[in-house]
């Protein structure tokens, strides 16, 4: 495996491979690997001769008062993990390399309407960052495809979002999540909770799914649906930013004719700020 921590090794070493007939699939990351990141590894390796890596815990993404200078960092271990995966190339981009005049006055991409709804509505700014730094992750490895989590639901719609407003010539390819096998969806937060709170994380899937159950057997009330998984997250002692049913497309509120939803879940346990989501195709 190969690792490079400047734009300009990223460019060189990918064209070659592109020169040389190669398709290059990219998986974004913030590290402190999991199961839930080898399965966007495992789907990259089936679209691609080379895979690309990049760990970049971005400021930009995180509010004042949210978890960046704590948010695990395992370099070593992701690289081992990278390494085993079969990566061929580990980006590892220091802050100034990736905002060289700072992030103050820097360009930012934005997608109105979409990163300032559900997630959005709870972390302004959030989406943006996150759009900003994978158009700027893009461009440095121009990959043939990317591969991004279904659990960020929001964050792949954006992002799909995003690469068609922009004409950017990049695949996206969506991974599905992955559970722990009392269904808590994977994820670095995950460490933040002690053991009852983990006890107690599986009740943001088994709302999602009773909350999809009801869809797929014909109901349509989806306010009642909605209070109904509120409430019971909330009995569970979670505290919940939303619990909304949505079309897949666009996230926008479901009509009658509509024949893919999805079910998104955001709430606090403990410190931990869980998010899920459990599609539904009517
Ligand atoms: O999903 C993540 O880990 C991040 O939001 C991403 C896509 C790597 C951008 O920083």
């Amino acid at each position: 495996m190969r690792r490079a921590t400047t734009i300009a090794e990223v460019r060189a070493t990918v064209r070659a491979w592109r020169r040389a007939g190669e398709r290059v699939v990219f998986v974004p990351t913030m590290g402190n690997l999991h199961e839930g990141h080898m399965s966007l590894i495992a789907a990259a390796r089936e679209h691609g001769e080379r895979f690309v890596a990049s760990i970049f815990v971005n400021p930009m993404q995180f509010g004042p008062n949210e978890d960046f200078a704590h948010y695990p960092r395992t370099p070593q271990r992701d690289a081992h993990m990278l390494r085993a995966a079969g990566c061929d190339l580990m980006f590892t981009p220091e802050v100034e390399q990736m905002y060289p005049n700072g992030m103050g006055h820097a360009t930012r991409v934005e997608v109105p309407g979409l990163s300032d709804i559900l997630c959005g509505e709870f972390r302004p700014g959030h989406f943006q960052g996150v759009t900003t730094v994978v158009a700027k992750l893009l461009h440095i490895c121009e990959p043939d495809a990317a591969v991004f989590g279904e659990k960020d639901f929001q964050q792949l719609t954006l992002i799909r979002r995003m690469v068609s407003d922009l004409c950017m010539p990049v695949r996206i390819i969506a991974a599905p999540t992955v559970r722990a096998a009392d269904g808590l969806a994977m994820s670095s937060r995950n460490q933040y909770l002690t053991d009852p709170e983990r006890a107690r994380a599986p009740a943001l899937y088994r709302a999602l799914r009773a909350a999809a159950s009801r869809i797929e057997a014909g109901e349509r009330a989806y306010e009642g649906i909605e209070s109904e998984g509120l409430r019971a997250l909330e009995s569970e002692g979670l505290r919940v930013d939303y619990f909304a049913v949505r079309r897949a497309e666009d996230l926008g509120p479901p009509t009658p004719e509509c024949r893919h939803l999805v079910v998104l879940t955001a709430a606090h346990l403990g410190k931990a700020r869980l998010i899920d989501n459990v599609q539904v195709r009517l």
